[in-house]
């Protein structure tokens, strides 16, 4: 047996209860423990109190000095496209001199100039790649990640990139709807191919299928017609939908019991009341609006509504070149208007709920994974109020320290 004393620790912090998803005035509850120990045993935490109450322990428990720091539950990024190959550096450019993210995949840029990149890459050239975006990511507190495919849209690439982020101890999303990549005359065409040559390897590897619901991408009754087939195959169902138009998403993932519908940006009064009606989770991605200029999507009035809400990065080359919950987290409280505890329960146990896994991550308390995160801070809520700073110091993962203080 392994285990592990963190002490003395200045706040230990987590979501209060042990229900998921949290919603309405649950969201905004943690239970905050100062000057506090976390045991961790084989992986998992085992005990959680206050250092005046700390048990006495043998000399084989390993101890870590929690002084001047809080802890947090290892951060939960319930999407991003991590897996892909080259950037988009000069679009970056483009659009910063008024070219649109629109305007650039209709002219074959935008989703299909990483398609190109990733295709080209290789699966040792795939798997480095995201070795690299993953120590990014770990380094920002975040110790599950979800990342789709949607990079390749041929059946090699999509299953080397599923292959990657499972080997990479990711949760894989098939994305097999993202783009049409230029070898299909038509989106119907395409999705013919993916669904009766890609689905049935890819089902077998991902716990999820995602589908980019929007003009210029796939429309309802295509977006049905793939998810219906990936439900059939075994697969939970997400959606990127309302990004830019707002598209029918919403009640087509609430007809179909998807398990998200992410972006939002263009959702309205009526796609609210219907999200907030129904089990399926809005998935909030402030950094893709901010690094588009788009409007915040409505995460407020979502959560007003009884809507339940995660955060997420939406971490890719294209619409948010971002690996950082903690940036999530401060956009989620000055553009939204989230508060950092109603934040913190989205991106902790409501984005383990979309991913499936509620039961295991998401909190500190007895029971869950030993995954948290420890800041260098006198209160957990700088790691919003810090913009640019997130003040991770360590990262546990299983009861290990994955990265340690700089
Ligand atoms: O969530 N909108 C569609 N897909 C991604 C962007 C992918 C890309 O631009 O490479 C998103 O924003
Ligand atoms: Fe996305």
């Amino acid at each position: 047996m392994s285990a592990l004393l963190v002490r003395d620790v200045a706040q230990v912090v987590s979501p209060t209860g042990g229900e998921a998803p949290l919603r309405g005035p649950r969201l905004r509850e943690v239970t905050v423990t100062a000057d506090a120990y976390i045991l961790c045993e084989d992986g998992r935490i085992s005990d959680v109190g206050s250092m005046a109450a700390v048990p006495k322990l043998g000399n084989d428990v390993e101890e870590l000095d929690g002084r001047g720091l809080c802890a947090i539950p290892g951060l939960v990024d319930c999407h991003t496209h991590a897996c892909f190959a080259g950037d988009r550096l000069d679009e970056f450019d483009l659009r910063s001199g008024g070219a649109s993210y629109e305007e650039l995949h209709a002219a074959g840029g935008g989703i299909l100039s990483t398609v190109r990149a990733t295709r080209a890459a290789g699966r040792d050239g795939l798997a480095a790649a995201l070795e690299r975006h993953r120590g990014w990511m770990l380094a920002h507190g975040t110790t599950t990640f979800e990342a789709k495919s949607g990079y390749g849209l041929d059946r090699e690439t999509e299953l080397a990139m599923l292959d990657a982020i499972r080997d990479a101890g990711g949760v894989p999303t098939w994305l097999g709807a993202h783009a049409v990549p230029p070898e299909f005359a038509d989106a119907d065409a395409y999705l013919a191919f993916a669904l009766g040559a890609v689905l049935p390897e890819a089902a077998a590897i991902a716990e999820a299928a995602d589908v980019f619901l929007e003009r210029g991408a796939f429309d309802v009754d295509q977006a049905r017609r793939y998810l219906e087939a990936c439900r059939a195959a075994g697969l939970e169902l997400r959606l990127h939908a309302d990004q830019f138009t707002e598209g029918g998403g919403i009640p087509l993932a609430v007809e179909l019991g998807a398990r998200s519908v992410d972006h939002l940006e263009a959702t309205g009064p009526a796609g609210v009341k219907t999200l907030a009606a129904s089990d399926v989770t809005g998935v909030l991605l402030p950094v893709a609006a901010l690094f588009l200029d788009r409007p915040m999507p409505p995460g407020r009035e979502l959560v007003d509504a009884g809507a339940a809400v995660a955060l997420a990065t939406d971490f890719n080359p294209g619409s948010a070149f971002c690996e950082s919950l903690p940036v999530a987290w401060n956009l989620a409280c000055t553009q939204i208007g989230l508060s950092p505890a109603e934040a913190l329960a989205a991106c902790t146990v409501n984005a383990a709920h979309v991913l499936g896994r509620a039961d295991r991550i998401g909190r500190i308390a007895p029971g869950y994974d030993a995954d948290l995160v420890l800041l260098d801070a006198r209160d957990w809520r700088y790691a919003a109020y810090h913009l640019g700073t997130d003040h991770v110091a360590a990262v546990l993962k299983g009861g290990e320290p994955v990265r340690a203080r700089p």
